[in-house]
């Protein structure tokens, strides 16, 4: 994989995110005052990427041994983290390092309650260990925890800037692109310098990159895109499912039925009758000419209404 191929190992390599990586330097340069991290900001932008930078450069050659990395969203939750924390945090080092790192990632799927679980946990091994949470959200990050971190807000990448990366890579790996169709994956993935790498290794995989295997990749993904609006209807997002639709069928392209015969195959794997039933009820209204964007908004505005009825989880959903 590409994207872990290129992950950059110092915190030199990194692309953008300036204000982050020089306040992560002076942090390098005395590292007996840092404190706990925050970073927030959308994916695939650098923040697990600098998390790592930091840790390597300021642990030194044995930083694996003393670097602890979780997923706060695991199912078993702030238990799994206490322990791990406790099990990590126990026996000091041999080797001559300031403190252990715990780089926990997703920690805005944690409730409310296992955030202030956690936050008892930050304290109890604050002496010995110092905690780098990751959040996609900084708003749902509990104020206690947020004012006991130094935040680092994390921005999408710049357009010329994930364009000259990825036309690196293309040189590196001796594969032929135009940048045509790098333009294009920048424009598709918004700054996601991860989602960006993935497009191209798997352009790349086609041949070359140009814009027509560029567009062959981002087809497919179209049914996440239909996923993720489904999953924001469902969960009462009523105007954000809506315009995710607006831009899929005027940005992207795709036909109504299309996004219809999407809808379908997704709604085959959540299996509620309700929506199956909504779904073909919108199907029958277009076919005999209803006005598609009147339609399909309404269908949105039902799927709103069943996930309501149904008590629909979407955190679970998301994961599959
Ligand atoms: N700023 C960056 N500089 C260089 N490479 C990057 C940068 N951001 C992302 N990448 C590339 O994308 C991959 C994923 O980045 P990373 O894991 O740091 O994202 P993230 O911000 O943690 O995203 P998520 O919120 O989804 O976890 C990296 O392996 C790397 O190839
Ligand atoms: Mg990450």
């Amino acid at each position: 994989m590409w994207v872990e191929k290129y992950r950059p190992k110092r915190i030199d390599d990194v692309v953008d995110q300036e204000e982050v990586v020089n306040s992560i330097k002076n942090i390098i340069k005395d590292p007996d005052e840092m404190p706990h991290l925050l970073f927030a900001g959308p994916a695939g932008v650098g923040k697990t990427t600098i998390a790592l930078c930091l840790a390597r450069e300021l642990l030194g050659e044995n930083w694996r041994d003393n670097t602890l990395e979780l997923n706060a969203s695991d199912e078993r939750g702030i238990n799994m983290v206490r322990e791990k924390v406790k099990m990590f945090a126990r026996f000091t080092s041999m080797q001559n390092i300031p403190f252990k790192i715990i780089i926990l990632d997703e920690a805005d799927e944690m409730t409310a309650d296992a955030q202030t679980a956690l936050r008892r946990v930050m304290e109890d091994y604050s002496r010995t260990t110092r905690f780098i949470l990751i959040c996609n959200y900084l708003s749902q990050i509990i104020e206690p925890i947020q004012s006991r971190c130094v935040i680092f807000k994390f921005k999408a990448l710049e357009k010329d800037d994930v364009i000259k990366h990825l036309a690196k890579i293309c040189e590196n790996e001796g594969v032929k692109y135009d940048k045509k169709a790098l333009e294009e994956i920048y424009e598709f993935t918004e700054g996601d310098l991860r989602h960006s790498i993935n497009i191209l290794q798997a352009a790349a995989n086609l041949g070359h990159v140009n814009s027509s295997n560029v567009k062959k990749v981002i087809g497919v993904s179209d049914k996440k895109r239909v996923k993720d609006i489904i999953s924001l209807a469902l969960s009462g997002k009523f105007s954000e499912a809506r315009n995710k639709l607006v831009e899929l069928l005027r940005i992207h392209g795709i036909s109504e039925r299309d996004f219809l015969k999407l809808a379908n195959e997704e709604l085959q794997e959540i299996n509620e009758p309700k929506l199956l039933a909504a779904l073909a009820e919108y199907d029958y209204r277009l076919a005999i000419g209803a006005h598609p964007d009147i339609q399909l908004a309404a269908l949105l505005a039902e799927f709103a209404r069943i996930g309501k009825e149904i008590r629909f989880d979407t955190s679970k959903y998301n994961k599959k």
